[in-house]
């Protein structure tokens, strides 16, 4: 499998990184970078350059968004599919109008237009109208949109149990199951 993932500007720089990491042991990684995710990490993460390390030593390549000539940007380059994690509420719009005004957006395009998989983990807290419909219309077209929300049943214990529990649900999009939380098991009584 080769999977195209891209870091955009909303906070959750590590849950992308953790997928990184998951996802670079299933398949071949192709990292693709915003300038604004690069600004986020390092509000996020120890640095921004051991954070780019890190993604270079897990993917095949990385790329930043300006690299607008990279495969991932054609069709013709095939892909299984693409996951922005985490997405902007920016990213998303351009995405919804189909904007590809970076190497982001028109990776994503590609998605679309190819008909390959998109998963998408929007965040921002709270939502508002443009955000939801722009959500509505990319799941219309076939769109994952899977945000990072937390869930309580699986009895997390610390950040990274709830690191875990979003990007196994990512990953189950692509039909990949790694036992990252703990499945329920029905009610106590
Ligand atoms: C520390 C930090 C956190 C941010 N968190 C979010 C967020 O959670 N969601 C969001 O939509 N934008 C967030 N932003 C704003 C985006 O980075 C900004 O809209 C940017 O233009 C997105 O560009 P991109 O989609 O090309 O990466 C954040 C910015 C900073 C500096």
């Amino acid at each position: 499998m080769k999977i195209t993932l891209a870091l955009t500007g909303a906070s959750g720089i590590p849950v992308g990184v953790r997928l990184a990491e998951e996802l670079s042991e299933e398949c071949d990684l192709i990292t693709v970078v915003s300038d604004s995710a690069l600004k986020v990490m390092d509000e996020e993460t120890h640095s921004r350059e051991e954070t780019m390390e890190i993604l270079q030593e897990l993917s095949e390549e990385v790329y930043t968004e300006d690299m607008i000539d990279a495969p991932v940007a054609s069709g013709s380059f095939r892909t299984d599919g693409m996951v922005v994690c985490p997405c902007s509420m920016k990213t998303l719009s351009g995405l919804a109008t189909g904007r590809s005004s970076n190497l982001v957006e028109r990776a994503c395009d590609v998605c679309l237009k190819e008909r390959r998989k998109l998963v998408l983990v929007p965040r921002e807290i709270p939502f508002n109208e443009i955000h939801l419909e722009n959500m509505l219309n990319l799941s219309r077209m076939g769109v994952d949109i899977v945000p990072p929300v937390v869930g309580f049943y699986f009895g997390p214990e610390d950040i990274d149990d709830i690191v875990d529990y979003i990007v196994g649900k990512v990953l189950e999009r692509f039909e990949i199951f790694k036992g990252l939380y703990n499945e329920w098991e029905g009610g106590k009584r």
